[in-house]
């Protein structure tokens, strides 16, 4: 099992890091511009692993053959978006940083499934879909999952217990929401304010910590897991949907079952009314600014 990273930042470590002490990994590649960074991750890594008396082979680098023979890769290479920076001004900086990353893993490893966490996420899966050139199934983006979680927390929070399934599904931004007819918990939760503090916690830990990390890399792990040990379990994902839910050509965050082909399924729910507007809405949205970055 070998599992690659592009951008070795706080995010893509701390990914690979859990992937290391959760799953038996054998090998385990970080590719990041920036070399030095990518190489003491590596070596940092290793030490942890073997603290807790595991050695997988672990390499760093800029080199895009270090990627060779992953089951999956992590792409999570590319800008953070800076204070005054417009949504669209970050959405046509990283667009261009995953062109040339999905032109590299091409050449160096194009038999890898490839999950995308770059913001814009579900815009930069489409883009990483449309220039690889792969089935839909290969290339597939880190967004729902998190938002998830962090509704599964605010749920608890709110005393609900007995989580079974509690999904957030849409774009990885303002318009995702809550599919409430499929939530299955056992307890009453105020669910206006819920969606309220799930589409705004993101911001509020970049605020008082600069980044979301532990949220994000455990999210990736759920997801990498899933497709390199086929556990076939559900998880939102953002996939290009090709008619489903009446959507095409666009990718957003659907509950998908993961396995060792990546996405084996989109998994169509008999959605309410409104719940399939909330889909489509943020389906539009998507699919405007992929017009506006030439897609
Ligand atoms: C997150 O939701 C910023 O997309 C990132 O944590």
């Amino acid at each position: 099992m070998k599992i690659g990273f592009v951008g070795a930042g706080r995010v893509g470590s701390t990914a690979a890091f859990t992937c290391i002490l959760y799953m038996d990994v054998d090998e385990v590649a970080l590719v990041d511009i920036a070399e030095d960074l990518a190489v003491g991750e590596a070596m940092d890594l290793s030490h942890a692993a073997a603290a807790v008396d595991k050695y997988p082979k672990i390499v760093g680098g800029s080199d895009y053959s270090l990627l060779k023979g992953s089951d999956v890769i992590v792409v999570s290479a590319g800008m953070a978006r800076k204070p005054g920076m417009s949504r669209l001004d970050l959405a046509t900086k990283n667009a261009g940083i995953i062109k040339d990353i999905a032109k590299k893993i091409m050449e160096s490893s194009p038999e890898s499934k490839i999950i995308v966490v770059t913001n814009p996420m579900d815009l930069m899966t489409y883009v990483m879909w449309k220039e690889t050139g792969k089935p839909r199934n290969e290339v597939f983006g880190m967004g729902n999952m998190l938002d998830s979680a962090r509704l599964k927390e605010r749920l608890h929070s709110f005393g609900a217990r007995n989580i079974r399934k509690a999904w957030i599904i849409g774009e990885h931004g303002d318009s995702m929401f809550i599919p409430w007819s499929l939530a299955d918990f056992d307890g009453d939760v105020p669910r206006e304010k819920i969606l309220e503090e799930v589409r705004f916690v993101a911001a509020e830990v970049i605020k008082r910590k600069g980044a979301t990390v532990y949220g994000p890399a455990v999210s990736i792990y759920r997801m990498v897991n899933a497709v390199v040990n086929d556990t076939k379990e559900e998880i939102p994902t953002s996939v290009v949907l090709q008619g489903e839910y009446g959507i095409s050509d666009v990718a957003v965050g659907v509950p998908a079952i993961l396995g060792k082909n990546g996405v084996e399924k989109i998994v169509e729910y008999e959605l309410t009314e409104e719940e399939l507007e909330a889909l489509k809405n943020s389906a539009n949205i998507l699919k405007e600014r992929l017009k506006e970055l030439g897609y």
